[in-house]
Order: C-alpha cells, then sequence, then structure tokens
C-alpha cells in the first residue's frame, strides 16, 4: 500500500469508475478476469487520477454484474489515489475486502434487482450484524463508512457503532426539482452538520451531476462527493480527462 496523498481542506472527488466495466461486461458477459478487454478500468482508474480525482470507488457486487474480483486487486496494486471498495454486508466480500485491504469500505444496502443501490442502509435495527463487520474492517486498517439516507437516526446509530464516516444519499435531493429538491438539500445540511457534529467525517453521492453539484457544494461539511454515472456519461462526448476535469472545477465553484 503506497502513502496516501494528504487531505486537504475542501471537497475531494473519488470517482465511481463501475459503468466503465459496466460497458466492458456488456461485450463480454460473465468474463472474470478481462484486463485484456476494452475498456480497461485500470485505464480508467489511472486517466481519473492524472485529472486530479483524488480517489477511485468500486462496487463489488455479489452478483459481479459490473467490476470484478481482478479489477479490485489490479486497482489495488496499481492505484496511488486511494481506493473505496462498496460493498454489501456478506461474509463472501467481507473477506476479499480483508485481503484487499483498501483504505476505505463503504457499506451500502444490495439488492440483486435493482439497477443501482437504491436507498441507504438500514443502520437502525441492524446494529449486530453492522457491527461484527465494522470491527474487522477496522482491525485491518480499513476506515468505514456507511452509506445512510439523511436521517438523524441512521446517523446517530452509525456514530455509536464507531464509523469514522457516513455517505449521505443524494438520490432523493438528484431526483426531486424546484421546492421539493430545496427540501431535500435541507435534510441533507442538516444530516451533514449532525453527523460532523458527532466527530463523523461527512460524505456524499449517488446522482450528482453536472448541474446540481452547484448546490451540493454549499453543504457545510462535507468531505468526498462519489460521482460516477454523470462522470462516465460525459466522458462519452469529452473524453474521461476532460469530464473529470471539469467536475473538478465546479467541486471548487468554477462557473
Ligand atoms: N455512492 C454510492 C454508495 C453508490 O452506491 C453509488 C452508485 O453506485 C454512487 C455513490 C455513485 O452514484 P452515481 O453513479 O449516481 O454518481
Amino acid at each position: 500500500m503506497g502513502a496516501l496523498p494528504t487531505r486537504q481542506a475542501g471537497l475531494e472527488l473519488g470517482v465511481n469508475i463501475d459503468h466503465v466495466a459496466t460497458l466492458r461486461q456488456a461485450r463480454y458477459p460473465g468474463l472474470m478476469d478481462a484486463h485484456n478487454c476494452e475498456p480497461d478500468v485500470l485505464e480508467a482508474a489511472a486517466v481519473c487520477e492524472r485529472a486530479g480525482a483524488h480517489g477511485i470507488t468500486v462496487h463489488l457486487r455479489g452478483d459481479r454484474r459490473h467490476i470484478q474480483d481482478a479489477d479490485v486487486f489490479r486497482l489495488r496494486e496499481k492505484l496511488k489515489a486511494r481506493l473505496n471498495l462498496e460493498m454489501g454486508n456478506t461474509p463472501e466480500i467481507l473477506e476479499i475486502a480483508l485481503r484487499l485491504k483498501p483504505e476505505e469500505v463503504c457499506l451500502v444496502p444490495e439488492n440483486r434487482r435493482e439497477v443501482t443501490t437504491e436507498g441507504g442502509l438500514a443502520v437502525v435495527g441492524h446494529e449486530e450484524e453492522l457491527r461484527g463487520t465494522i470491527g474487522r474492517l477496522q482491525e485491518s486498517g480499513i476506515r468505514v463508512s456507511l452509506f445512510i439516507e439523511p436521517d438523524l437516526r441512521q446517523i446517530d446509530a452509525s456514530i455509536a457503532l464507531g464509523a469514522e464516516m457516513v455517505e449521505l444519499h443524494t438520490g432523493a435531493f438528484a431526483n426531486a426539482q424546484g421546492a421539493a429538491q430545496s427540501r431535500e438539500l435541507e435534510r441533507i445540511a442538516e444530516a451533514s452538520r449532525h453527523a460532523h457534529g458527532g466527530g463523523l467525517q461527512v460524505n456524499a453521492g449517488h446522482g450528482i451531476n453536472y448541474q446540481n453539484i452547484a448546490l451540493i457544494r454549499g453543504v457545510e461539511h462535507l468531505a468526498d462527493l462519489n460521482i460516477g454515472h454523470s462522470i462516465v456519461s460525459r466522458a462519452v462526448f469529452s473524453g474521461l480527462d476532460a469530464a473529470v476535469r471539469e467536475m473538478l472545477r465546479l467541486m471548487r465553484g468554477g462557473a
């Protein structure tokens, strides 16, 4: 594991490259070690890193619909930016995470039929099954994040479990418009203040794009934004390097 780049003040970007693997698996379904096949996730990660991304996020799903085991181990070996592994709380993926030792794990709910991660993790009521997983990850030196709705009860439960971070689910905000979107933004802002006050690092993700970043970037205390679909979609037209640079520019307040 290389030395981690030091964290500076301000928002940092973790690029979720799952959909680079989605494109690859569309052509090579069922292929598990696809390092000779286009598009290469490692090359995508390297481009994101060179463009200034602070981290790379991948979700190793139980059904392996996009990212494969071989991908995460190749990323672990070559990546200099921090690796954030998203995972469901299952024994199989936990064992992989403990061997992989990413800098960070984000525990997410996982449902086979969903197109993408739908809601936040139900921490409240599932403390016992989460406690063991969080403890084993932390004993291995991995920082743990819980992907939750911007809900104060879920935040309190995350603090009580000793997680280092929460990632606030921004999907409802991203899907809303007008006054409803302002209400969702205020929920996120309140959740961010509450989580920060409880000593957590506060991240956010899901549905953040080149338009709504102007609102998200104003939320106090946010540290990392994990953004995937909008960046990979824009990359189809502009290339991945330009797509990452443009998102970073907007995160810093560029017009
Ligand atoms: N954060 C988490 C925990 C996610 O599950 C996802 C979707 O895989 C993202 C961030 C990225 O969401 P999007 O692709 O909508 O940017």
